[in-house]
């Protein structure tokens, strides 16, 4: 246990209401009160529970480090208990994304999405999380791309001297797990090359360069969820639907850089079946919730300052006039994807596909195509 403070947050569809559309309230409560006694017991500093669409997240902060057996187990034993009640009410799908029967000493490979931090917190410490649902974490390589290497998005980039040699990027390669670690603006096209193909290359963390004299280059500025239930599974059983930890200011993107990417409503795969590619829609709180075609895509932005570990926040970033511009884009985005129905590009590619039922529809028609 050092001075340095980690930041965790792990998130989970335990049951959806109605359907997939969002988080019934009994849920949350149940995991605040969870939370409460962890924070008595002394084993967290502070917790924020919130949700996005159908999902239950937990922010947490603690000494323990990333990746500790103590915290995980308190987060899977949340998402039981939050479960119970989900099957008390009926809720759909009560318990989805707990994947397997017992936790064993860490919740990744379990179902649950986990998005950690350990960092030495600054004088100002601004903390950013996100959260995702309808999608997947590639989703997540355009905006944090923008964010820390593009100039046209973060004028720090160009004018803030701690920030002007750039960024270092961890980069997973999800189909074969292995990881490739590559230097902004040096290799920018090199990365964007990898992820612009983001149902494949995802990014993981993203570090300041040695050179930043207000961030230690050991200790992450952005770190991203990669769970695939999918690979968890062997089958689909719904998009991962990620979230992320950002830290803002003083050598790092400000705040506004940070939010800047998300008023453009890009497309990302999953929305309806996890099936379909439509508009990211940024959203408040308040509407975070799925309805049109189980969507569109939704991203919620809470802000924090850290004060020794203590959540002092949260701040709902996306409600906000600012943002409704952006809103309106994505409906108008969401019209002309929808009128395409079936067919690509709103529904996915067949590579993408593969977990899904159609190739059951495939494997039916198998013995009546001809040859030509
Ligand atoms: C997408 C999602 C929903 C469901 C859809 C069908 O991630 O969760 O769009 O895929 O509502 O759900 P089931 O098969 O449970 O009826
Ligand atoms: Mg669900
Ligand atoms: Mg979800």
């Amino acid at each position: 246990m050092g001075d340095k403070i980690t930041v965790s947050l792990i998130k989970a569809d335990v049951g959806g209401w109605p359907g997939h559309s969002r988080v019934h309230p009994d849920l949350i409560k149940k995991a605040q009160e969870c939370m409460e006694k962890a924070k008595r017991d002394g084993k967290l500093i502070d917790y924020h529970v919130t949700a996005v669409g159908d999902d239950l997240q937990l922010i947490m902060t603690h000494k323990k480090g990333v990746d500790n057996e103590e915290i995980h187990k308190l987060a899977w034993d949340t998402f039981v208990e939050a479960t119970k009640i989900a099957k008390e009410l009926k809720l759909y799908g009560a318990g989805q994304d707990l994947l397997k029967d017992a936790f064993s000493g860490n919740v990744r490979g379990l179902g649950p999405g986990v998005a950690e931090m350990e960092i030495t917190e600054r004088k100002g410490e601004p903390i950013i999380t996100f959260h995702m649902d309808k999608t997947e974490p590639g989703a997540f390589n355009l905006p944090i791309y923008r964010m820390f290497a593009d100039p046209f998005n973060t004028a720090g980039l160009v004018i803030d001297p701690s920030m002007h040699d750039g960024f270092i990027f961890e980069v997973l390669d999800i189909k074969e797990h292995k990881k490739v670690i590559m230097k902004t603006p040096e290799e920018m096209y090199d990365l964007l090359a990898l992820i612009g193909a983001k149902s494949r290359y995802v990014i993981k963390r993203v570090y300041p360069k040695p050179s930043n004299p207000k961030l230690k280059a050991d200790e992450p500025v952005a770190v991203i969820s990669s769970e695939k239930l999918y690979q968890i599974a062997g089958k689909y059983v719904g998009k991962d639907d990620p979230v992320a930890i950002v830290r803002a200011q003083s050598g790092a993107p400000a705040l506004g850089e940070v939010l800047e990417p998300f008023a453009f409503p890009h497309l990302v795969s999953g929305w309806m079946r996890g099936s379909h590619n439509g508009p990211l829609m940024p959203v408040s709180v308040k509407q975070a919730h799925c309805t049109r075609f189980d969507g569109p895509p939704r991203v919620m932005a809470l802000g924090f300052q850290l004060a020794n570990g203590k959540l002092v926040g949260p701040v709902d970033l996306f409600d906000d006039p600012a943002f409704d511009e952006t809103r309106r884009t994505a409906a108008q985005i969401a019209d002309y994807m929808r009128r395409h129905g079936p067919f690509e590009p709103h529904r996915l590619p067949l590579e993408e596909m593969e977990y899904t039922t159609l190739p059951n529809v495939l494997k039916k028609l198998q013995g009546r195509f001809q040859k030509l």
